[in-house]
């Protein structure tokens, strides 16, 4: 893995989307893998700017989201799908129908399917070109729970307490969290040709030298990156508190 440590997480963020920046241009019709959660917004926000400023265009690029809650509606606030259009597809020229998220509102009987099409998708596209990860503190890449196993693909997923513990602030109480989700799985990240690993934070330094450090183990699924011959971690120096220490 290659890691760099930025001074802020602004710089983070400009790291980032120039090396997302670069792919688009060097392969405009590339397939991008992307997360939601609070670490990529800064991102998405430069992305927004070089493609307002500097014409950059996503007009043949193709994305795929790592996951979706649940059940939740997609205009729901806290839904990825309202998520990603608010923060970069409305803002810029990507095809609509080139986004692809999980239906969190797919009928329980027909899980399976969508999921397993997911994939399908993914892989007819060609693959993801360049994968966006953020990592939880329960140790998860998208929302890969401990025990998820290298193979795992798209699926339905029990979100760990502490993950939902994360997000009650922005659901307004933890009764309002979602249980489960729907995530691309283990494997379906490391099938991904390049990677960015992203986390910023004190909060995050723990689990980040457990991912990039410890034993490659379903305990922490962000350890797997350790295997994946092309992962770029970019961190601020909060996060990078435990590794340097
Ligand atoms: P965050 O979430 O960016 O909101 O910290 C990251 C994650 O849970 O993967």
């Amino acid at each position: 893995m290659n890691l760099t440590i930025t001074p802020n997480y602004t710089a983070l963020s400009i790291m980032a989307a120039r090396l997302i920046a670069q792919l688009v241009k060097a392969k405009p019709d590339c397939n991008l893998g992307l997360a939601t959660g609070r670490t990529p917004i800064g991102v998405y926000a430069e992305l927004v700017r070089m493609h307002r400023e500097e014409g950059l265009s996503f007009k043949r690029v193709r994305s795929f989201n790592l996951d979706e809650y649940y059940e939740l509606q997609p205009n729901h606030p806290q839904a990825y799908r309202r998520y990603m259009n608010e923060h970069l597809f409305n803002r810029i020229d990507i095809a609509p129908q080139n986004t692809h998220i999980p239906d969190g509102t797919i009928d329980f009987e027909r899980v399976y399917s969508h999921c397993a099409d997911y994939e399908r998708a993914i892989d007819d596209a060609g693959g993801i070109d360049l994968q966006v990860l953020g990592i939880g503190k329960s140790g998860h890449v998208g929302l890969n729970e401990p025990g998820s196993t290298a193979e795992s693909r798209t699926r339905l997923i029990t979100l760990e307490p502490v993950t939902r513990l994360d997000a009650a602030g922005d659901f307004l109480g933890i009764d309002n969290v979602p249980t489960r989700a729907l995530s691309m799985g283990v494997g379906t990240i490391m099938r991904a040709k390049r990677i960015i690993l992203l986390a910023t934070g004190v909060h995050k330094a723990s689990v980040v030298a457990r991912a990039l450090r410890g034993p490659v183990s379903t305990e922490i699924p962000a350890t797997f990156l350790q295997e994946h011959p092309a992962v770029e971690v970019l961190l601020d120096r909060e996060a990078a508190g435990a590794l340097l220490a």
